[in-house]
């Protein structure tokens, strides 16, 4: 961890005690129920586990997708009677907490989980901006947090009780990077980013850096704040350098509106993007702007996979419809933590660090999940195409 970094928590967290408007005393990390002194907020035989994320605003579908995830995980886990700890066992409770997608949201509810539901593992976030508040509070407190789906490479860097069940942006980048040059034979790119979310800004320096080593050329780069309404200007000067495609590595919200306003400025080239795009709301609202264009996930539903199509089976049954990369990674995140509970020598944050960062192999819907040494998963990117108002699988890529 740098100097800068270290630094940087320590003010999210204080900042986060003042918004609580009292400076709570560090807790350790909360015994096992029935054990050593039953937590608070657990009944007995009962390990609470928390949840932060968007369940409004404007990246709502991210947070409830994720929750909807973890929940079919949790029931699961306790029709099957539950997690065994050291001999024990236990019922899993959630507790879900709303970020609004806010960045500045993200110490109060996580604090929030951690003193007054003691917690002994954080889900969360998706965004990666809202990671990289929420983390430092976990890491105070030495109490593990899992983020399904954020894929800044920050995140993780916080320190040691954070871990991520997905790829990180270097490979995200140069995936999609690679499928514009092979696959889609651009030789010029124009790109269109958010200026203001650590993934997006991430996520295009990975994907420019590969672009040009592959023999292409960024012949323009835009930026937006997130929310914006018109980008009209963006566009304008991005039409004038006759890109191939269009990289826009954003939300589904404010690209559902690029796609629009570059449609009616009579731009007809492919847009690409990352996993920021994946909501059923953008092939919703945006329509036929967005048909012919591809952007690159975690897992796609349409795989003929025994494990996908189960998944999707269940997930249909309880929520009803098609789940979202969204949903299979908190899926797998809450279930790779019940795996590790299950080898941890106790349920403090320090033993539980342990075995979540032992785990190899574990057999998620969105692949085969190891933790490597920064705590990050090393998995496939899938690259989906919107066909016909679908979207359809188009190719899978290695990690190296
Ligand atoms: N990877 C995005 C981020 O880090 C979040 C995201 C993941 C969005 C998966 C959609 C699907 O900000």
């Amino acid at each position: 961890m740098t100097g800068t970094i270290r630094l940087w928590s320590a003010i999210s967290v204080i900042g986060a005690m003042a918004l609580l408007g009292a400076c709570e005393k560090k807790s350790p990390a909360p015994a096992p129920a029935g054990g050593g002194g039953t937590p608070a907020a657990s009944a007995p035989g009962e390990i609470t586990i928390g949840h932060y994320g968007s369940l409004t605003g404007a990246q709502a579908t991210f947070g409830k997708s994720t929750d909807n995830g973890i929940k079919l995980a949790v029931k699961e886990v306790n029709a099957a009677g539950g997690v065994t700890v050291a001999g024990k066992k236990y019922t899993i409770r959630l507790v879900s907490e709303d970020t609004e997608g806010k960045p500045e949201k993200a110490g109060t509810v996580v604090t929030k989980l951690i003193t007054k539901d003691k917690v002994v593992c954080v889900l969360g976030e998706v965004a990666s901006s809202v990671s990289l508040q929420g983390a430092p509070v976990c890491q105070e407190y030495g109490v593990p947090m899992i983020t399904p789906s954020s894929t800044n490479p920050d995140v993780t860097r916080v320190g040691d009780m954070i871990f991520r069940v997905c790829f990180i942006d270097p490979f995200q980048g140069e995936a999609c990077a690679k499928f514009a040059r092979g696959e889609l034979k651009a030789a010029k790119v124009a790109v269109l980013f958010d200026q203001a979310s650590a993934y997006s800004v991430g996520l295009k320096d990975e994907f420019n850096k590969a672009f040009k080593a592959a023999g292409g050329e960024i012949v323009s780069e835009q930026a937006y704040t997130q929310g914006a309404s018109d980008f009209n200007a963006q566009l304008t000067r991005i039409r004038e350098s006759t890109p191939d495609a269009i990289f826009i590595p954003g939300y589904y919200s404010d690209v559902t509106n690029i796609a629009l306003q570059s449609r009616k400025l009579g731009m007809k080239m492919p847009l690409l993007g990352g996993d920021g795009w994946d909501s059923e709301e953008l092939g919703k609202n945006a329509g036929e702007a967005i048909e012919g264009c591809f952007y690159s996930n975690h897992y796609a539903p349409d795989q003929p996979t025994a494990e996908i199509q189960a998944f999707v089976s269940k997930y249909k049954a309880d929520f009803g419809g098609v789940p979202d990369g969204l949903a299979a990674l908190g899926y797998d995140g809450a279930r790779l933590l019940f795996e590790a509970m299950g080898r941890a020598k106790s349920l403090s944050g320090t033993d539980l660090r342990d075995a979540i960062g032992q785990t190899k192999g574990f057999k998620g819907v969105t692949g085969a999940i190891t933790l490597n040494d920064h705590r990050d998963a090393v998995k496939n990117v899938v690259m989906v195409e919107r066909r016909g108002g679908q979207w359809v699988f188009r190719a899978s890529i290695e990690p190296k």
